[in-house]
């Protein structure tokens, strides 16, 4: 089982970024941080194989070289402010599954917010039981334990919550602009760059806690050849990197605002955020896949609680609470 990140690591990365002007003597960071000067070298070569770039000058020591884009809480959490979302961040370089490792710390009682982030992931999950593809350092993989008020039944709102929260973050750091396509994909030129997995631990009546695991793919330079007509980047899009840091806190103070909203006045906010957003809300002719049977219909909107009304062929009316979308061209 992998371990989250050694604190005195990220202390080591903070360090390393708060005197990015300055040459460090290895001798004084392994003082400051209180491991010796041969694990200083040895987790220096780990950040350096993660892409880090360190200049170690023999006599004098260690300084880096540019600010680097991990996700390590002591990078993230200045960002965040007094966001209840992220006051706790649980980090790994590698791990199988952010969700499997989120639903474990929420069964040993975890708080509200805490947030689980991997530069990579060996295990990554989708929806429908598919592989998340998690290359390193490149995307954002990350959980996150809330703790809501909610019914279970409710619970699928949190879902379309994220991909709101998540388009609005998207937007404001990179100004490219995201398709939701119902309930959770989030979509560039009608590729996907973002997918959401919500997962429960609940009592009939009572929820424990949702983990809702949201994987974007931001820096890759490139799709694996078997995901190329259906996956894209953002930087792809974009044509430029993107600041890791900058769109998880984005994200993170967005998916705090819209749970605020949806805690003080219900789910119409999410609701009415997510049809102004989405191009499958109303009038786009879909397919859905169900329990291995398709069928054929036209989006009518969203009920209250998130699903997807839609008009089959047939005539019938019926309200989507899952099953997969696909636009009909
Ligand atoms: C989908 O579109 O099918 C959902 C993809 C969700 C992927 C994210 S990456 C972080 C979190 N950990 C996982 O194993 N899955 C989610």
């Amino acid at each position: 089982m992998s371990q989250p990140t050694d604190r005195r690591m990220d202390r080591l990365i903070h360090l390393l970024a708060e005197n990015a002007t300055v040459v460090m003597p290895g001798p004084k960071i392994a003082a400051e941080i209180g491991v010796t000067r041969a694990t200083v070298w040895a987790w220096i070569e780990r950040l350096r194989s993660l892409g880090v770039e360190i200049q170690g000058y023999p006599a004098t020591g260690y300084q880096l070289r540019v600010v680097p884009d991990l996700l390590t809480p002591s990078l993230v959490r200045p960002e965040l402010g007094e966001c209840e979302i992220g006051k706790k961040i649980v980090h790994y370089f590698l791990t199988g599954s952010t969700n499997t490792v989120a639903m474990e710390l929420a069964a040993d009682g975890a708080p509200h917010g805490t947030v689980v982030l991997a530069e990579e992931q060996s295990a990554g999950r989708g929806r429908f039981g598919r592989a998340w593809y998690s290359e390193k350092s490149s995307g954002i993989y990350v959980s996150i334990i809330l703790r809501p008020t909610l019914p279970p039944a409710a619970a699928p709102i949190l879902t379309l919550l994220a991909g709101v929260a998540g388009h609005h973050a998207i937007r404001k750091i990179t100004g490219l602009v995201t398709d939701i396509r119902w309930p959770n994909d989030l979509l560039i030129s009608g590729k996907k760059v973002g997918g959401i997995l919500t997962e429960m631990s609940a009592e009939l009546d009572r929820i424990h806690a949702v983990v809702v695991g949201l994987g974007l793919n931001v820096n890759h330079r490139s799709m694996p050849r078997d995901l190329r007509s259906i996956a894209t980047s953002l930087s792809l899009e974009g044509g430029r990197r993107y600041s890791r840091v900058h769109i998880l806190a984005a994200l993170l103070k967005e998916m705090q605002r819209f749970y605020l909203l949806l805690q003080e006045r219900g789910s119409a906010e999410v609701v009415r955020g997510w049809e102004s957003i989405s191009s499958f809300a109303r009038g786009k002719r879909i397919r859905v896949l169900r329990n291995s049977e398709e069928a054929f219909g036209l989006t009518q909107g969203l009920e209250p609680s998130g699903a997807l009304r839609v008009r089959f062929e047939d005539g019938r009316e019926e309200a989507l609470i899952s099953g997969e979308v696909l636009e009909l061209k």
